[in-house]
């Protein structure tokens, strides 16, 4: 799957820039391979905007916020947070600003410390995550940063718990317990509960981390996955540490992934400092990236193209639901093989992408759904 070639993924909310770097002033992001620009307006509400100007498609983001509005480094028009025209310089006071002078904005809300961005009507809501509206949890800000492969492949691994005892050799992975004990897998309406059990090594860092002398240990493991890319990872041990990982691969394009990922704990600063947490997280996310950076970024939602055992249920599942959104969309699987001409079949996706741009349109299926058959080449 393609992910910049399926509609139905601009229905749902990413977060894309931590809310205090727009402080500073304007910032940009690349989202499902839409430019977009994102500011703060004159109520420090954040905006996200397509960095195209309606006069002659200058980058919106070249330019300055001045009270709130973002002023085209082009001609000075200046837009509001909806997008509309509210000032242009070259016309008199007394002549109206045409009401077509409007850019492309997007639903856009801070949550978590990060700005959050939907590119049409939203499907569903920002994944509600409870601990971190409960007092008993503090907040850590753990990674931004991109990684070069598919957000599905991270969020199958997630929940893949046959992989600690290869891939997490530094860490927690243990070579007595290859597969878990318990895994429960969940279909939700959006999503997917996995409840599991996993024996783990408990090095010296984590000890001091866990408050926990012992050299092995066990993870009860309540994990939610939220469709497309956001997992809560909450990992229970024994002495009530709770250490919930919550972890959103934006996609960027159909190649690379911003990963967003905080923690909460039931713990204090006190208990644990918070550079001790980020530094055990960091060695982990660190062991996953190595592996996850060298699969194939276009994940075949079809069984058949890979290989699977009866741990990838969760993964297994993640895949039929993502097919079946695209079925309910009116849209078909896109990939590699229709990029380069080689299939026999497809769908036409720019009526897709054309019928997207109308969030009118959105909940009805596709009328403009054409079969075009391709001879092999
Ligand atoms: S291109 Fe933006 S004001 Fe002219
Ligand atoms: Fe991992």
């Amino acid at each position: 799957m393609l992910v910049t070639q399926q509609s139905v993924l601009r229905r749902f909310w990413y977060p894309v820039v931590p809310i205090a770097d727009l402080s500073d002033g304007l910032k940009t992001f690349e989202l499902l391979g839409e430019k977009i620009l994102l500011w703060l307006d004159s109520d420090d509400r954040p905006i996200a905007a397509q960095d195209r100007c309606c006069h002659r498609s200058a980058q919106l983001s070249l330019g300055t916020v001045i009270n709130g509005n973002i002023s085209c480094p082009y001609h000075g028009w200046q837009f509001d947070g909806c997008g509309t025209c509210v000032h242009v310089p070259q016309l008199k006071p007394d002549q109206a600003i045409p009401a077509s002078y409007q850019i492309q904005v997007y639903p856009c809300v801070e949550r978590y410390g990060y700005v959050w961005v939907c590119l049409g009507e939203p499907l569903t809501d920002i994944p509600t995550i409870a601990e971190a509206t409960d007092p008993a949890f503090r907040l850590i800000h753990e990674f931004y940063e991109p990684w070069r492969c598919a957000g599905l492949r991270v969020m199958e691994n997630e929940f893949d718990l046959a992989h600690p005892t290869f891939v997490h050799t530094a860490t927690f992975g243990s070579e007595n317990h290859p597969i878990p004990d318990v895994l429960e897998v969940t279909e939700t309406e959006w999503g997917l509960q996995v409840r599991g059990t996993l024996g783990v090594v408990n090095p010296e860092l984590q000890q001091q981390n866990l408050g926990m002398n012992e050299q092995q240990t066990v993870r009860t493991l309540d994990m939610v996955w939220f469709m497309p890319f956001t997992v809560r990872l909450r990992i229970n041990y024994p002495n009530g540490l709770a250490h919930v990982i919550v972890n959103t691969m934006t996609p960027i394009n159909d190649s690379t992934s911003q990963m967003v990922q905080f923690c909460l704990r039931n713990d204090t600063e006190t208990d644990t400092p918070s550079q001790d947490v980020i530094a055990f997280d960091r060695a982990v996310t660190l062991e996953d990236k190595r592996i996850l950076e060298s699969t194939d970024y276009d994940v075949p939602l079809s069984l058949n193209q890979e290989q699977h055992m009866f741990t990838d249920k969760p993964g297994i599942m993640m895949r039929k639901k993502i097919a079946a959104l695209l079925k309910a969309q009116g849209e078909v699987e896109y990939t590699k093989e229709q990029n380069l001409g080689r299939v026999t079949e497809f769908s036409d996706q720019s009526n897709q992408n054309k019928s997207n741009q109308n969030t009118s349109n959105q909940d009805k299926p596709n009328q403009n759904h054409v079969s075009i058959k391709i001879l092999h080449s």
